[in-house]
């Protein structure tokens, strides 16, 4: 993994395998949603490299000992709508009673502004870890706004996950709020003039729910 001032970009074999497959066309619902999922859970995996860990004490079928758990309140896991549902699955494998919230959001057509259309957080909110989840990370509008929200609402220890992210959304991301750390998968070449990133996958929600 290569590190970056709170960037980190997953250089992993299996990842960049993965992420190759969403970006063919001809990969169907099925498959992606797939994909989706285990990448995400890959990603995780090193995201939650530094999750605070404490000694307890467990009894095995041997003797008593004190051995590590993860420590603190449970992680809250926040998946923009729709695309970052699909990446929901493969964090639970690895946490499976993280709290789960959620941010509605859309990028309205013309403007490529995001459009807020719902919120709801675990509470309490502000001594969790938050893996704010969407597998793309195009302008950055959606990810400052998803930010944005969860600050305003107490949450102070945030890592944002995205499967690929474009120069673009890094720069505005890291600039608005330089506290958060990104785990990207894949930093690609540019956006387009419809603010889709290039190569990219094309629209992560369309391809995930088999809409459009
Ligand atoms: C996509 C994607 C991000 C956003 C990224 O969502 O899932 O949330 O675009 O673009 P940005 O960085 O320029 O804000 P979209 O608005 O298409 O909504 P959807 O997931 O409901 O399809
Ligand atoms: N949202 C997507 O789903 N894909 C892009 O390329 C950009 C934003």
């Amino acid at each position: 993994m290569e590190q970056k001032e709170n960037l980190f970009y997953i250089q992993h074999p299996l990842i960049q395998h993965k992420i190759s497959m969403l970006r063919d066309k001809r990969t169907g619902t099925n498959e992606f949603r797939k994909l989706v999922e285990e990448i995400a859970a890959l990603m995780g995996y090193e995201a939650f490299r530094d999750l605070p860990v404490e000694l307890a004490e467990v009894e095995t079928p041997i003797e008593k000992c004190l051995t590590p758990m993860i420590a603190g309140k449970k992680l809250a896991v926040v998946p923009i709508l729709r695309a970052g549902l699909g990446m929901v699955s493969g964090i639970l494998t690895l946490v499976p009673s993280a709290k789960v919230g959620h941010i509605g959001l859309f990028r309205d057509h013309e403007t490529h502004e995001p459009q807020e259309y719902y919120c709801k957080l675990p509470v309490p909110i502000e001594e969790r870890t938050i893996a704010v989840l969407d597998p793309m990370l195009a302008t950055g509008g959606s990810a400052v706004a998803a930010v944005d929200f969860i600050k305003a609402r107490g949450g102070r220890h945030i890592k944002f996950l995205c499967i690929i992210a474009a120069p673009e959304g890094i720069e505005r991301l890291h600039s608005a709020h330089p506290d958060v750390q990104i785990y990207c998968g894949c930093l690609d070449r540019c956006l387009n003039k419809d603010a889709y990133i290039c190569p990219g996958l094309g629209d992560a929600g369309d391809r995930i729910f088999g809409t459009r």
